[in-house]
């Protein structure tokens, strides 16, 4: 079997599906990987180590998708620009494997059918034990749980640590992670390791005790024991507006003592929840950063702009896009 891996078409991505160390534990099963010449350039992988590792240097995406049974990929098969759409490039009988979110995606997924590709959509990897080291939704939410706090961190205008000096005493920062889910509690930790004091939240009651184990302490709601806002699959539930009001009132007064407000919350298949009003923001401090992981489907602030940093009344409000994309080696390695 050949796995190919051309490089990812769209703009500023960084991150390649198969790496090196990868390339060598394929061989050993007897697969032959093609990679597109500067495939993994941009996460520091260069075509001599790929050769190194036992692979097949290509020099375009189309020799690529010639020669493999396989094609590993990160983004779904999509336009590129001035060149033909890459399910033109897929032929029956070939074997997708990338994300893909197929309910989202009929249009593509209706494609592929027709051409007669068989895909396997990396997001609907189930999230069970079993599945674990094929969860890629949960390695890349990883990444992007740890790059959130480095990034409000140095948007921060304080140290997250606290420091005895010479110079005076500065006390710990204080953050406040909303949505305890793969990349929250990364968040927490990541922000705990930096020695920030970390408050958290979210609907699902199951986070309470992965809060804590992390050294945060969980934000008690009133709402509490309203029902549990857990499906059987361990995602949340949509709330009504009447309750999601009454937690917003409740978390005003957490978001008015914090340095750094990270939200990860999301709904599967619907728009992120809201969870900080414009009013709520105006009610922080000037200097504090709010980091909304949502940002992409909808956000969790009101203020949020995607792919942009912006700065209301001395609130510094960042809505990043792409973040496993800010850690490409690893995210690469961890995808792989
Ligand atoms: P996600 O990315 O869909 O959502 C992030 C978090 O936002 C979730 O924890 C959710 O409860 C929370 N949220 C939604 N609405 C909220 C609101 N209004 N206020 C506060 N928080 C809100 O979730 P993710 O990270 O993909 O994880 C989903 C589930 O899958 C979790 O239960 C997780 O433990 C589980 N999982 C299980 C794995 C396994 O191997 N057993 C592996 C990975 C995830």
């Amino acid at each position: 079997m050949k796995v190919g891996v051309p490089k990812e078409s769209l703009d500023g991505e960084t991150r390649v599906a198969v790496t090196p160390d990868m390339v060598q534990r394929l061989k050993k099963q007897g697969i032959e990987v093609h990679v597109e010449s500067g495939a993994g350039d941009a996460a520091y992988l260069s075509d001599e180590l790929y050769e190194k590792a036992g692979a097949v240097i290509e020099k375009s995406a189309a020799d690529v998708y010639t020669r493999a049974d396989v094609i590993a990929k990160i983004w779904a098969p999509r336009e590129v620009e001035g060149e033909k759409h890459e399910v033109e490039l897929l032929r029956r009988g070939q074997t997708l494997v990338s994300f893909l979110y197929p309910m989202t995606n009929l249009d593509l997924v209706r494609r592929l059918a027709e051409a007669g590709v068989t895909a396997l959509a990396m997001d609907q990897v189930p999230r069970i034990s079993r599945a674990q080291s094929m969860d890629a939704l949960s390695s890349q939410s990883t990444v992007s749980g740890y790059m959130a706090v480095l990034q409000a961190a140095q948007a921060s205008p304080k140290f997250l640590p606290m420091l005895t000096t010479a110079a005076g005493t500065i006390p710990p920062a204080k953050v406040v992670v909303l949505g305890a889910g793969v990349a929250g509690l990364q968040a927490i930790a990541t922000a705990r390791r930096l020695g920030a004091q970390v408050k958290a939240y979210d609907v699902r009651a199951a986070t309470k005790e992965q809060v804590a184990s992390l050294g945060a302490t969980f934000i008690d709601m009133p709402t509490f024991g309203e029902g549990d806002a857990e499906t059987e699959g361990g995602y949340a539930k949509e709330l009504g507006e009447e309750r999601q009001q009454r937690e917003r009132e409740h978390l005003a007064k957490f978001l008015a003592e914090a340095d750094i407000v990270i939200t990860t919350a999301l709904i599967p298949g619907r728009p992120a929840p809201l969870l900080i009003t414009e009013e709520m923001a105006a009610g922080m401090q000037p200097g504090a950063v709010i980091l909304d992981m949502a940002a992409e489907t909808g956000g969790n602030c009101e203020l949020t702009e995607p792919g942009r940093t912006v700065e209301v009344d001395g609130v510094i409000v960042m809505g990043p896009v792409n973040m496993p994309n800010t850690l490409p080696l690893h995210a690469s390695r961890m995808y792989a």
